[in-house]
């Protein structure tokens, strides 16, 4: 009998694939990072086909390194970055330009155009979501206008859109050869097309942005058989049975079902979501709403989201761009070289500012600099941006829901970072606490095909596989955090307002 379930992880700076057990204990891990190609400013791309070589690549190393066959395996899950816009001709299977990333900003003109007519709101109540280049839609139509023959070819039906779990899904049942072009309403609800109470495609939105219906995938639930592998010889036969947006499945993965629950994922970006259950909320604080989950044909759960752009992100900047720290790992020690902050502060609004603010006119900033500051204060001063933006995300979840959270269940890359984590709950106020298994992203895909095939039996399995490893108290003097967040603030003011 198979007792594991695979989880392939399409992330923004590496795709990996896990091997779980019954327990949800990692069992192996195959990783490898692809190229982030940034041709101009605002610009960021990814290689379709490098991702799809190295989904084959991964699942062929976290398998040999178990000694394991499909034999062994119950069924794949699919996680992704979401929003990142891939188009391909369904013919060939060639993609009809790079992806553009969710970090990208080069739609900005295209948002401009809409919102001139009604505002950055104008689809917010039908689609959770404010006008932004963020989101899928404008990234689709950005291809239409600017690869030559795009748009023809897209409404001549010859080309299809997917965000990378759609792109995994179809290459890995078959590609041209019957490759199921779907996706789940999690990744849907990222694109700006879609309509959170019907939970399919808006025919207003697709014409707003000019974009064919017959690009657009299926959408489906998190959790059903949608095919089964075929081309990667090593999972063939296997059915591919779970597909959530990377954010949802951690939320997912840390047990977090249930309204009120919520998490924090520390990657490339930050993303607190806040489980509403059944209900629809609308933020009027800068959050998102977003679909959490939704297992086969039961009703969809829905979610309030901060997304914040830059955390981790700014410590490869200043590992790659900067030069300041030669492994990401270092920013820890070399902000520890210094007592605090020095009054510096760094706000990486390198794509904009994200939630709470939603201001792509902002720009990153360094601030507070003087002939004493260092190395060490701007490695510190980055890493405190990463609590004092988690801290303005909770105090705008708090500000829309009626029971302010009690404490913050993380995960992510940085949550080994002790140093920040206690800055964390500092900054925020309440316990922050860590799970036993880490790997919540591959852990919620994994867990939702598995529920899918019968692997586990229910919530209640998945629940109390979860545990706390680690937790932090808050033990700043309180009027030593409003001090720092009051400082931060006006940073984050100096950065706005910067775009002409
Ligand atoms: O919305 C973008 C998010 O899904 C990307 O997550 O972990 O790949 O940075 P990550």
């Amino acid at each position: 009998m198979a007792e594991h379930v695979i989880s392939i992880d399409q992330g923004t700076t590496s795709t990996r694939a896990i091997v779980f057990d019954r327990r949800g204990n990692v069992v192996s891990v195959g990783q490898q990072e692809h190229q982030q190609i940034m041709p101009a400013a605002g610009h960021v791309e990814h290689d379709p086909l490098e991702i799809w070589q190295h989904v084959q690549e991964v699942i062929g190393t976290a398998l040999g390194r178990a000694d394991l066959t499909e034999r062994d395996i119950a069924a794949i899950g699919i996680t992704n970055q979401r929003e990142t816009t891939i188009v391909w001709d369904r013919a060939t299977g060639e993609p009809v330009a790079n992806a553009i990333v969710w970090q990208d900003t080069r739609t900005q003109p295209i948002i401009d155009r809409l919102a001139a007519d009604g505002g950055v709101d104008r689809f917010k109540s039908v689609t959770g979501l404010p006008l932004a280049s963020y989101f899928s839609a404008s990234k689709i139509a950005w291809i239409l206008e600017n690869v030559p023959g795009a748009r023809e070819r897209a409404e001549r039906g010859e080309l299809l859109f997917g965000t990378p779990d759609t792109w995994v899904l179809w290459n890995l049942t078959g590609g041209v050869d019957g490759g199921v072009h779907a996706t789940d309403v999690t990744n849907a609800s990222r694109t700006l097309l879609m309509d959170l109470e019907t939970l399919s495609w808006r025919d207003d939105l697709l014409e707003a942005f000019g974009i064919p219906r017959s690009m657009l995938p299926e959408i489906r639930s998190s959790s059903e058989v949608y095919g089964t592998a075929e081309s990667s010889s090593l999972l063939r036969g296997t059915p591919v049975a779970g597909i959530l947006g990377d954010q949802q499945a951690a939320t997912f993965g840390q047990a977090a079902f249930s309204a009120g629950d919520s998490k924090n994922t520390y990657g490339t970006g930050c993303f607190l979501i806040f489980q509403t259950g059944t209900e629809i909320v609308h933020s009027s604080n800068g959050l998102l709403t977003t679909v959490g989950y939704q297992l086969g044909d039961g009703p969809a759960h829905y979610a309030l989201e901060g997304s914040i752009a830059v955390t981790g992100s700014l410590v490869q900047w200043l590992r790659d761009q900067l030069g300041i720290i030669r492994s990401a790992a270092e920013v820890e020690q070399l902000s520890r070289s210094v007592p605090d902050n020095g009054g510096v502060y760094v706000v990486p609004a390198f794509s904009g500012l994200f939630a709470p603010y939603w201001r792509p006119d902002a720009r990153g900033a360094i601030v507070g600099l003087t002939r004493y500051s260092n190395r060490g204060h701007i490695a510190r001063a980055a890493l405190e941006a990463v609590a004092y933006q988690t801290r303005d995300v909770l105090d705008a979840v708090n500000a829309d829901v009626e029971v302010p959270l009690a404490e913050l269940r993380v995960d992510g890359g940085m949550v080994a970072n002790d140093t920040l984590m206690q800055f964390q709950s500092d900054m925020l106020g309440v316990p922050v606490v860590r799970p036993r298994i880490a790997e919540t992203t591959a852990l919620g895909a994994a867990y939702a095909a598995g529920l899918a095939v019968g692997f586990w039996g229910g919530l209640d399995e998945l629940r109390a596989n979860w545990g706390e490893d680690r937790r932090w108290e808050p033990s700043l003097e309180t009027t030593e955090r409003d001090r720092l967040l009051r400082q931060w603030r006006k940073a984050v003011s100096k950065s706005m307002d910067w775009v002409d």
